[in-house]
């Protein structure tokens, strides 16, 4: 069986902590869209590791690691991560395969990426500028480049042909990119690639399950970034709910088993777009502060505000979570009352429905209010330890969500983790 993890909200919810922490159930870990754009973040031994696109399963060294079809890979990047992971963990490269069908992003994809949101100006959408948007663009208008290319005696011809039409689209604006000192980068990133065992995934991953091994495929982003579910245009280019995982693994729907999802005490976002409990106040300065909420790849502030259970509800419907796991709850350990949206009053009518589009329509939360959590959770070894006040917070969100709460993340170290059912 294939259990799938994935985030509900706007990303980060810390899916690497948790993929790092259930990998020891899990023979192979696989991750099925997305790029670089994500950073998971780990703590190994004290070390911090953010990783962009190598399964979060590399730690736990029985695990085997699939990139799967439905990542975009940028090789310079892959390289990159490659040489940090290798010296925390030196038989990496003898864990790690990759679908020969993922696309690539070449350099001027990324170039692409800044020229259009530059063009944007306000309206930006505020990529991470790794050129994901490109890739994804030339992977559906079947111009793409993929991992198997690398093999082929044509791959500069095709290089090159992609290239000159990006060229043609770059003249279009005005930002201009200096791409070409990537290029040498990208070709030696190439060479590297080469060496790595490259895979017919959908065939590796079927001879995984008929072996009875365990895999979980790890989602990046999250829910409300999804390119048809999410805050469009505000999202990523990838299909980020469950139903990804089919089409970016090669696997059947029937294999799919647990659908974990994730999300923190309270919600943040990083980039544009609508973010309906969104503090613009000291709150939610504080819960930026306490929660450390800076952007694993980018570095850039992120939003936050109090947690949405109108969209949670949403992304648990599209995914049919069978399992939350929340993190980040002893980022609210100073924080009384908490609130928690119920409800969005909609151009002044109240809906538990989230809306075709919240950029233009007027969305207002209602909120329900909880006591704080009392004792802090940081302090609690097991669920039981935590306060009744935490408690019934968690009976609130399954009962709302009509999901049941798996895990409580309350820190950042692997152990960190209180487990309910
Ligand atoms: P991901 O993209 O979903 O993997 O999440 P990120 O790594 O981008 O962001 C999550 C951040 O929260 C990371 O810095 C994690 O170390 C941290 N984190 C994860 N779980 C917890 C938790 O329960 N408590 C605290 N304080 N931090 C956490
Ligand atoms: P992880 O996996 C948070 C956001 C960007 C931007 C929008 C589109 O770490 O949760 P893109 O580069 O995909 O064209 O950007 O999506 N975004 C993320 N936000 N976590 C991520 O990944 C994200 N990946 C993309 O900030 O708003
Ligand atoms: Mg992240």
């Amino acid at each position: 069986m294939i259990d799938v993890l994935l985030g509900l909200q706007w990303g980060d919810e810390g899916k690497g902590k948790i993929v790092d922490y259930l990998a020891a159930k899990y023979d192979v870990i696989a991750r099925f869209q997305g790029g670089p754009n994500a950073g998971h973040t780990l703590y190994v031994n004290g070390n911090k590791v953010v990783l962009h696109t190598i399964p979060s399963g590399v730690f736990q060294s029985h695990c085997l690691n699939l990139i799967g079809n439905g990542v975009v890979i940028d090789p310079v990047t892959l390289q990159k991560e490659i040489h940090t992971i290798v010296a925390l963990q030196p038989d990496l490269l003898s864990r790690l395969f990759i679908s020969q069908r993922a696309h690539l992003i070449i350099p001027t994809h990324r170039a692409l990426d800044a020229a259009s949101e530059a063009s944007k100006g306000q309206e930006k959408i505020g990529s991470t500028l790794k050129g994901i948007g490109p890739a994804y663009m030339d992977k559906t208008g079947r111009n793409g480049l993929r991992v198997g290319d690398v093999l082929s005696k044509d791959f500069d011809k095709k290089y090159e042909q992609l290239k000159q039409k990006h060229l043609q689209m770059l003249k279009q604006y005005e930002h201009q990119v200096d791409w070409q000192e990537w290029e040498a980068q990208f070709f030696a990133a190439i060479d590297h690639l080469r060496t790595l065992q490259i895979v017919n995934a959908e065939y590796w991953i079927d001879n995984q399950l008929k072996a009875g091994k365990k895999i979980l495929a790890e989602g990046a982003q999250g829910s409300m970034l999804d390119i048809d579910f999410g805050t469009y245009p505000f999202v990523t280019s990838s299909n980020t709910i469950a139903a990804g995982v089919c089409n970016g693994l090669g696997v059947a729907p029937s294999t799919i088993g647990e659908v974990y999802g994730i999300t923190k005490a309270y919600c943040t976002r990083v980039g544009g777009g609508p973010f309906p409990t969104e503090l613009l106040d000291d709150t939610g300065e504080a819960l930026r502060k306490a929660g450390s909420e800076f952007g694993a790849t980018t570095g850039r502030p992120r939003r936050c505000g109090w947690i949405d259970l109108v969209a949670l509800r949403y992304a648990v419907m599209l995914s049919g979570v069978t399992k939350l796991i929340i993190t980040k709850t002893d980022v609210l350990d100073q924080f009384s009352p908490i609130q928690a949206a119920v409800a969005y009053k909609v151009d002044g009518v109240e809906t538990k429905e989230l809306p075709y589009d919240l950029c233009s329509v007027s969305v207002e939360p209602v909120y329900q209010s909880f006591a704080g959590w009392g004792k802090p959770i940081s302090e609690c070894k097991t669920y039981e330890e935590t306060s009744q006040d935490f408690k019934d917070y968690c009976r609130f969100v399954e009962q709302y969500l009509q999901t049941k709460i798996g895990y409580v993340s309350n820190g950042t170290g692997r152990d960190q983790l209180l487990v309910i059912s």
